[in-house]
């Protein structure tokens, strides 16, 4: 028992220095040099994610809706990060948001044009639910209370 303890000390200790010894620039693979370039649909996402809060300010102090812009249709097109696929449940939360997104423009008075607009954040945070679910309390920020 004192050995594995003795054992144990020693190990910790070298586990230590040998990190003390570590030039940062030495362990730094080429790969976190790279500049990070977010894909297509996170660049996409943000958008979606502006043109919202703009939407939101709008319904809000009663301003005229500009005409939904066919901008919003790249969720259908741009590339995930790493090319990953999309799979069906994108697929189909994504036709669900554009729908809803679109209704938002289409609506006469203010007050179903807030139901409209909070139902389609909602679908925002439908399709987070399960992948990427870290921008989840940020999206949650657009909804009007
Ligand atoms: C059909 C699914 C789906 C819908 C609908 C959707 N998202 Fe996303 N969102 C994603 C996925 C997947 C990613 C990760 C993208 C990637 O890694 O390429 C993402 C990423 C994000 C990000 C992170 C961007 C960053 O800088 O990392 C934000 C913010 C975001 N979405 C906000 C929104 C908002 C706001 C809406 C609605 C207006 C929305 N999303 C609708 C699936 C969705």
């Amino acid at each position: 028992m004192r050995f594995l303890i003795l054992f144990l000390v020693i190990s910790l200790v070298a586990c230590d220095t040998s990190k003390e010894k570590k030039n940062p620039i030495d362990t730094q693979t080429h790969e976190e040099f790279v500049m990070y370039e977010p894909s297509e649909m996170t660049k996409h996402m943000n958008f979606m994610y502006a043109y919202n809060q703009g939407l939101k300010e709008k319904i809000l102090s009663g301003d005229t809706l500009p005409n939904f812009t066919k901008e919003f249709l790249k969720i259908y097109t741009a590339t995930l990060t790493n090319n990953k696929e999309k799979n069906q449940r994108f697929k189909v939360g994504a036709e669900s948001f554009i729908k809803s997104q679109q209704k938002i423009f289409l609506q006469k008075d203010s007050l179903a044009m807030v139901k409209q607009y909070n139902k389609t954040i909602n679908s925002c945070i439908d399709c987070h639910q399960t992948e990427c679910t870290g921008p989840i309390p940020k999206i949650k920020k657009l909804l009007i209370h």
